[in-house]
């Protein structure tokens, strides 16, 4: 049975092909991203592999279905890039890996925090070139600042736990609101209280028509002036024209992100000898304030493993028709 994989990078590869040993699924690789223009590269494959920023719109699944495609298999928690309406409608199923490892996109959270704030980044740099003083590196104690937290499902929620150990005040919006967390300090506040209150705003809601550009110039306007905000959920999760507008007022002081609405074209490659046509992520990446990282929170050896097994366990599973012990399934 053949698997075919779009936007596979080398480390696909490697972490899927040793996984498959237990499997003896046939593997085809394509660098490229699933969409309408390449759809045709799948021949006689049975599941069809993607990840975060192939365009799987309902075109693509009524061409993947044509050709016989029974399962597709997102190696990767979010899925807001699939039509799941066009896949239940043409009895195709679609699967995900709904948790990997929640601590590595937390833990990246955490680093972005602590490289905007303590500068280690130019840190690194100055010290190499024997400069050694500290001017304009000042930071600030995590202790006791509060933290926002929008979204405490497994991401946010292990972001809670590791920012209470920095001492923090930990504030947090969700729709349902987690007894864990409340039994362990978190306190959930309505959102314009969570935005008024914070000095860090985290975002770990998926993207969907009610949290897309979340961060907007309205939502802004009720923020601390100064204040950090981390986006390691979607790229639509934030406004990026109104984030430039208070960056460049001053009014946010500081921002992370590992994901950017315009991503597709730009992220998991090397454009390092490319004239770069989008002005809005080379205007974020100008600020010295701002940390852009290209989608790697998720990145760490533990995750990759467990992301290529419960993908290919996925679809032996749905293959067997035993889907219905799956958490990961979608349709
Ligand atoms: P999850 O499903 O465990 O938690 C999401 C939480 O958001 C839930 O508690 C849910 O109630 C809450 N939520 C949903 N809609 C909301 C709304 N309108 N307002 C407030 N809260 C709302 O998801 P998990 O695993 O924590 O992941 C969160 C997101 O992080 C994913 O959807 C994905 O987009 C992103 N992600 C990013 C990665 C990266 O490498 N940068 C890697 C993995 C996930």
């Amino acid at each position: 049975m053949k698997v075919s994989f779009f936007s596979a990078q080398p480390y696909d590869k490697e972490f899927f092909t040793q996984h498959n040993k237990h499997y003896g699924f046939e593997l085809e690789f394509f660098d490229v991203t699933l969409d309408a223009q390449t759809v045709g590269l799948v021949q006689n494959a049975t599941a069809v592999c993607v990840f975060v920023n192939d365009k799987v719109t309902a075109d693509v699944i009524k061409a993947l279905a044509v050709k016989g495609v029974k399962v597709l298999a997102l190696r990767c928690a979010g899925f807001n890039n699939v039509d799941l309406q066009a896949a239940n409608n043409l009895g195709m199923r679609v699967c995900r890996v709904p948790a990997y490892s929640p601590e590595a996109v937390a833990e990246h959270t955490v680093a972005m925090i602590l490289t905007l704030n303590r500068k280690t980044h130019k840190a690194y740099n100055r010290v190499r070139e024997q400069n050694f003083s500290l001017q304009g590196l000042m930071g600030f104690d995590l202790h006791n600042k509060t933290i926002g937290i929008i979204g405490t499902g497994r991401i946010g929620q292990a972001l809670c736990r590791i920012m209470k150990g920095f001492g923090c005040r930990i504030l947090a919006f969700d729709l349902i609101a987690n007894k864990d967390m409340e039994r362990e300090g978190v306190e959930y506040v309505p959102l314009i209280t969570l935005l008024q209150q914070s000095d860090i705003i985290s975002l770990h809601t998926p993207l969907n028509e009610q949290t897309r550009h979340l961060v907007n110039k309205e939502t802004l306007a009720f923020t601390k002036r100064g204040v950090m905000i981390i986006n390691t959920g979607r790229g639509g999760l934030i406004h990026t024209k109104d984030v430039i507008d208070a960056l460049k007022s001053g009014h946010i002081g500081y921002l992370g992100v590992d994901v950017y609405e315009q991503e597709e074209g730009l992220f998991f490659r090397d454009l390092s000898s490319d004239i770069i046509i989008d002005d809005m992520i080379q205007r974020l990446m100008s600020f010295p304030n701002v940390l852009v990282t290209a989608h790697q929170a998720f990145f760490t050896k533990e995750a990759m493993d467990q992301i290529a097994e419960t993908t290919l366990y996925n679809i032996k599973a749905i293959m067997e028709n035993k889907a219905a012990e799956l958490s990961g399934m979608l349709v």
